[in-house]
């Protein structure tokens, strides 16, 4: 086991991040794990500030580069609010998203420049690296579908179909590079069996 547990959930929309992080806190603690569970951008009062302004669909003129700043803003937040002090406590931290949809979502969905996002990464988390990031992956197609069936819709999620195949095919090259730190679970199965693999790849991690 490492000094702390961080452990990340990833996916394009749609893909059950809400249900499956429930599952992770359900299986920790069964496991005897003190579980915090938060999410960015978020997780902090000024986090979700920073959140309702980059998911308002009022904000449509927001430059690539003013995105990647309020991102980076609202985690730099987190990180000495919440991450930091939790993990620091032995608990285990929780995170719906991390520096992984960063590099997925402003990098190649936005189009900047990879080594701009890790220089910036590496600033506010040089040391803040999960130990397991849990990917949720579906066909745009479907995540697309579950979206639609809530009805109202995001900035981001207003976003065309290649934005998110590119934020996708991202998400699994990330994976591909660090085979260790990443579990990639295939998402457009039903929800029972996403929380059964979940549960297994838990269980295998983290089981006494
Ligand atoms: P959520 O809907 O999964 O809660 O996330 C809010 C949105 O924020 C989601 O569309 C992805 C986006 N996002 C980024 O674009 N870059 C990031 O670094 C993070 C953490 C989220």
């Amino acid at each position: 086991m490492s000094d702390y547990e961080f452990i990340t959930l990833e996916g394009i929309e749609g893909v059950g991040k809400s249900t499956a992080i429930q599952v992770v806190k359900r299986v920790l603690e069964d496991n005897g794990r003190n579980v915090i569970i938060t999410r960015e951008p978020g997780g902090t009062a000024i986090g979700e500030k920073i959140r309702d302004i980059l998911l308002s669909t009022q904000n449509d003129a927001m430059s690539p580069v003013s995105e990647l700043f309020l991102l980076l803003a609202a985690r730099a937040q987190h990180l000495a609010e919440v991450v930091s002090p939790a993990l620091a406590s032995g608990n285990c931290v929780v995170c719906d998203r991390f520096f992984d949809a960063t590099f997925a979502y402003q990098g190649a969905g936005r189009g900047l420049d990879m080594s701009i996002i890790k220089s910036a990464t590496d600033l506010i988390s040089p040391f803040f690296v999960p130990t397991l990031t849990l990917l949720l992956d579906a066909p745009v197609e479907v995540g697309f579908k579950r979206i639609e069936s809530r009805g109202k819709t995001d900035r981001f999620e207003e976003q065309n179909r290649d934005f998110f195949e590119r934020i996708r095919e991202s998400y699994l090259n990330r994976a591909r590079l660090e085979p260790k730190r990443f579990c990639v679970i295939d998402a457009s199965q039903s929800l029972g069996e996403v929380s059964d693999r979940i549960e297994l790849v838990l269980k295998e991690k983290f089981g006494n």
